[in-house]
Parts: C-alpha cells; structure tokens; sequence
C-alpha cells in the first residue's frame, strides 16, 4: 500500500426475549451494500484522516442543559486503590482513586452492564467482574475485550475536601460510549467491484476490524461479507439464551453501518482470492479487488457421520434460527445433545426448563475433562445430573432413526436408544478456510491461516484473525495457538485494523473464557494444553472455587460462582 492509512463474578446473561422473527430484506443488511451503493472513489491508495476534513473530537460538555454536576463525597472516603458507585441525582457514577488522583468514568460495563465497582482496579484499568473487559481510567476506552463500546468519562474535581463530579446526563444514562468514527470521504467515481478494505466474515473479528478502522480515522471503502443473513450477532448468546430474538441479540443496528459507511454483504460467500491480483471472488462469479483484506470467516461446525444423519431436527447451533427452533422444538419433548462441549453444556442446561427429557452423549467419561479435569467435571455433571439432565457417557452415536423423515430416537453404540425429538450436535469444529487452499496463503495442517503477532499472513496486505487462525501467544513463548474465543476475535479484529494502518502493534493478551449455566459463571483465563496439576481454593462442591492449573511453570486459572 502507498502511504499508510491511518483489547472474577457471577454471570448474569439475563435477556428478555421473544419477538416474532422478522424476514429483513437484503436492502435493509446491506446499509451500502449490493442494493444500494455508495458512490466512491477507490484508487488503491490511502492516506491520513485529517481532523480538519472530519473533526473527531467533541465536547461532552458542550449542551450546558445536559450537564449535571454534584458533590459526591468527602475526599477521606475513597483511599488509593479504591472504587466506588456514586450517584449524582440522575444517574450514577464510577469514582476511582489511583496514585492520588481521582477519575470517574460510567460505572457499568457497557457488555452485559456488570457492576464495574465489583471488578479489579489495577494500574490504570478497571476490569470487568463478568468477563473481563478492560477500560482504561484515564480515557474509558475499552482495552481489552470482549464488548464493542468505551465508558463515558466524567470531569472531577476537589474543593474544600470535596469531591464533585460534573457529568453529562445523557451519558449518564446511556452509560456507554462509541468512540467517534471517521467518515467515508471517497464518494466520487464510484467502482462496485473495488474496495479499499476488504473483510470476508462479519463476526466478532470483522466488526471489530471494521470499527476499529472508522476510530483510527480510515476514510476509505470498507466492505464486509458474510455468508450470514443477519447483520453481525452476539453469538454466544445462541447457546445461553436460546429463545432471543434477532433484534436482542444484533451488534449494532444497521444506521450503525450506515452511519459509518461499513458496507455489509450478507448472504455473500467468498469462494477464492486472487492474492496476486487482489481480488476476491464470490461464489456468484461477482469479483471485488481489494487493497488490504482481513479473513476472519470463523470455524464450520463439525457434522455426525453416522447412519440418518440428513434427518430433519438435527442441529448446529451457529443462527438465532437454528437457537430459536431448536427450543420450540423442544418444548415439552425429549432433547439429546452430542457431545458435552461448551456449546453443548450450555444448550442442554438452557433446554431443561422447557423440554420433558435432556439426555447428553459425551465419548469421555466426564465432561469438561480434558478442559477443566477431572474434579471439576465431575462436579459440573452433578450440577447438571441435580437439574435432571441424563448422561450417557464413553459411548457414541450408531444411528439418527426417523418416522416421516423426522428424528425419532437416537441410537447408541452402547445400544441403547434414546428418544429423540431434537438433536443438538456439539462436537467442535473447523476453520472455515477451504476456499484459501490454492490461494498461496499459508495454511497449517488442521486448516488454520498463520499469521504473526500483527495477524498478518504470508502474503503482504492479507491479514487474518479470530477462529480461523493460528497466531504467536506471548504468555506460551510464541507458540502458535488456535483460541476460539469471543474475546480473542475482538482483539484480533482490532489489531489487524491497527496494522492495516501501519501502527505496527502486537498482540498481547490474556485469553478469556466463560460460560455460564444453572445461574452459574465459569471464567478461564489463560491457555493450557493439558496440566499436571491443579490447586484448588474455595468450595468445589459448592461450585464456588477457583481453580489454577500448572503445567512446568506455566500456569491457566478458573474460577466458578454462583449468581
Ligand atoms: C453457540 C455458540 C456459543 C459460544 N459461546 C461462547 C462463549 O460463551 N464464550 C466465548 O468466548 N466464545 C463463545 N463462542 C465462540 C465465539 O462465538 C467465537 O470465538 C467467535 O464468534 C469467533 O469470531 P470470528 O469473527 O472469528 O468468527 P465468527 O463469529 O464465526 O464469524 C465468521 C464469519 O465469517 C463468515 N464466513 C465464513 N466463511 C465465509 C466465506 N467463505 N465467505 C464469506 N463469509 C464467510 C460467516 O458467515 C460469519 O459472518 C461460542 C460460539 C457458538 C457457536
Ligand atoms: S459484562 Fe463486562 S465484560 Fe461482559
């Protein structure tokens, strides 16, 4: 490129849902997209935002109506290193005290509205107590993720040993803050097959990216594909609350991306790239040429290969349709799931309110064990066991039989047959990069697109990042991991859009885990594979514990609660 262009408590996901599912026309997805484009003027360079052209800066403080100021509290309240929730009559607000100096900043997390007064204050950062979003004290910027937007800032200041806080209102309530977003400034000599940006997959790792880019001030094309119907979705929340609704569980709505002039592509699937000509090709012979491409297509749900698997009532769960007909299904009937993953645990405790029997088949003899261990498995399956789950364990399997073309009972190696009105696979998955294998973009042997501590491929300009990569962990000496984790796609997005813009940044993160069942949270931090041993404090029967796991000095750790 010419020029250059310009990141432990309960959980707590509680959504109230149900809404009836509405058909959004494709115009509506693509804010610029294939219906409607935008005209702009791509010519493969790029360059500086200029604050003049666009300013991104505004004063908070600007609408004097809109500003509430209030004593808060006597400066000997608050000792260094302490947090506190102050209200100031029409909202709250979080009062830190570090080194002396005071900061206050929104005082819920603006990812799923965790008390930040709960989580840790630690040089310079809040971190969330639910899953671990970072906000720097100093800005409210989010650091690390997962969640999308920062934290409103708020003025401080101390008379005659007082501490008043002066805040904006509206940012009071709202509690949120999204970092102001550079325009597209290239509207003229519109080309539809040409983009600047290029970012195939809208999932956490393309919005991210995308996002990131309009904040560092980017001002050209950027486009996103997705093989999706939906403008990007919070897609942990299909397994822990399945009945949600689209419009409760969509990143952004879509005047976001129109907005900001992030172009989404849905239904739109890539089917192979042209790295010497920088060009993407779309399974409908469509070709768009690119200056920088981020590949952050995720991973493809491993399928049973048994006897019946085609038979209908069989799921994945990678869509609110999939969430949502899978629990209809299940009302009052019988559930199996396959396989006691993640996704799994967390579907067949969600489906135990609504189904009359659960039934999860798992080929280990605990679930959880290779992950968690033994003890803690062994203690999760009781919970689940308490909650009339029934487990069939170190079995698979044989058979999907139906009765008119619909799943009826599901038949096990061990021989045993459940019945079955819906079937919920679990069994892991694999990077979605077929379409890259002739690209000369380097792949590993399970399919993982290899990229350095800047997501960057083998091929300059092609960047990668989220479940599809493989990437150097800091904290495993480089080694190259594969981390499906939500958290893990934000902050890959952000630091392939800092490195499209030439900022030179690498990543260095925590990787970050939860999952939450029965009222129950459970947080990873860290990347094990395997451990020799495991140090408990805590209750483990109680499910109130934290667990650290060691292996030859390195060490990951987990904590469960109840909410
Ligand atoms: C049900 C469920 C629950 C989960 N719960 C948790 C959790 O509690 N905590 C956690 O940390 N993680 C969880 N995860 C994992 C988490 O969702 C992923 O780590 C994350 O979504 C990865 O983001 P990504 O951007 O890499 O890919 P994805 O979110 O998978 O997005 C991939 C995108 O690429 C598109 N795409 C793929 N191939 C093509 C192509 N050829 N052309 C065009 N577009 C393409 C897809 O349509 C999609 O838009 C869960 C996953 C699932 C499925
Ligand atoms: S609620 Fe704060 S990270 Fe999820």
């Amino acid at each position: 490129m010419g020029g250059c262009f310009s990141k432990p408590k309960p959980v707590e996901v509680k959504i109230e849902v149900v809404l009836p599912e509405k058909e959004r026309a494709k115009e509506e997805m693509s804010p610029n997209g294939k219906a409607s484009p935008l005209v702009y003027k791509v010519n493969g360079t790029a360059r500086h935002y200029h604050l003049e052209e666009h300013p991104i800066t505004i004063n908070p403080y600007q609408n004097v109506k809109d500003v509430v100021e209030a004593s808060v509290c006597h400066v000997k309240d608050l000792e260094n290193g302490q947090m506190r929730e102050v209200d100031l009559g029409c909202g709250k607000a979080l009062l830190i005290k570090e080194n002396g100096d005071y900061y206050a900043m929104g005082h819920k997390c603006p990812h799923y509205g965790a008390p930040l007064v709960k989580g840790v204050l630690s040089k310079g950062r809040v971190r969330c107590p639910w899953h671990g979003a970072c906000f720097s004290i100093g800005t409210g910027d989010i650091e690390d993720f997962p969640g999308l937007d920062s934290l409103p800032k708020f003025q401080v200041k101390i008379e005659k040993e007082k501490v008043y806080i002066r805040a904006s209102k509206q940012a009071l309530l709202t509690q949120r803050r999204t970092k102001v977003m550079a325009k597209c400034i290239s509207l003229s000599n519109y080309n539809i097959s040409s983009t600047n940006v290029l970012i195939i997959g809208a999932g956490a790792a393309g919005l991210v990216c995308a996002e990131t880019l309009r904040q560092e001030g980017f001002s050209d094309r950027i486009v996103m594909c997705t093989m999706d119907r939906h403008l990007p979705y919070d897609r942990p929340k299909l397994s822990k609350s399945m009945d949600s609704h689209l419009d409760q569980i969509t990143l952004r709505p879509k005047e976001f991306f129109r907005t900001n002039d992030i172009e989404v592509l849905t239904e739109t699937q890539v089917a192979a790239v042209d790295i010497k000509n920088k060009i993407a090709v779309f399974k409908d012979g469509f070709k768009m040429d690119y200056n920088k491409l981020l590949i952050a297509t995720g991973n493809t749900p491993k399928a049973l290969s048994c006897k019946g698997k085609e038979v209908e009532n069989v799921f994945n769960i990678r869509t609110p349709e999939d969430a949502n007909r899978v629990v209809k299904l299940a009302s009052s009937k019988n559930a199996v799931i396959v396989g006691a993953s993640f996704l799994g645990m967390e579907v067949a405790a969600y489906l135990t309110e609504k189904a009359h029997s659960v039934s999860v088949v798992e080929l280990e003899e605990v679930p959880f064990k290779k992950f968690f261990g033994e003890k803690v498995g062994q203690a999760l399956m009781k919970m689940f066991e308490n909650n009339r789950v029934k487990f069939y364990m170190q079995t698979e399997v044989s058979e999907l039989r139906e009765q008119e073309g619909k799943l009826k009972e599901v038949v096990l190696k061990s021989g045993k047959v459940l019945r079955a009105d819906v079937c919920v696979i679990g069994i892991g998955a694999s990077p979605a990069t077929g379409f890259l294998k002739q690209s000369g973009i380097n792949i590993d042997s399970k399919g993982f697109i290899v990229v350095n501590k800047m997501m960057q491929t083998n091929i300059p300009g092609v960047f990668a990042a989220g479940d599809a990569v493989t990437f150097p962990l800091a904290l495993r000496n480089n080694k190259k991991v594969n981390i499906p984790h939500w958290q893990m796609a934000h902050m890959h997005g952000r630091i392939a859009a800092l490195n499209m813009l030439a900022h030179g940044t690498e990543i260095s993160t925590v990787p970050y885990l939860w999952t939450a069942v029965f009222g129950k949270s459970l947080r990873y931090a860290g990347h094990g594979e395997g451990f020799d041993d495991v140090v408990f404090q805590g209750d483990l029967d109680e499910l109130k514990f934290v667990a650290f796991y060691t292996k030859t000095g390195d060490m990951s750790w987990l904590t469960g609660k109840g909410s």
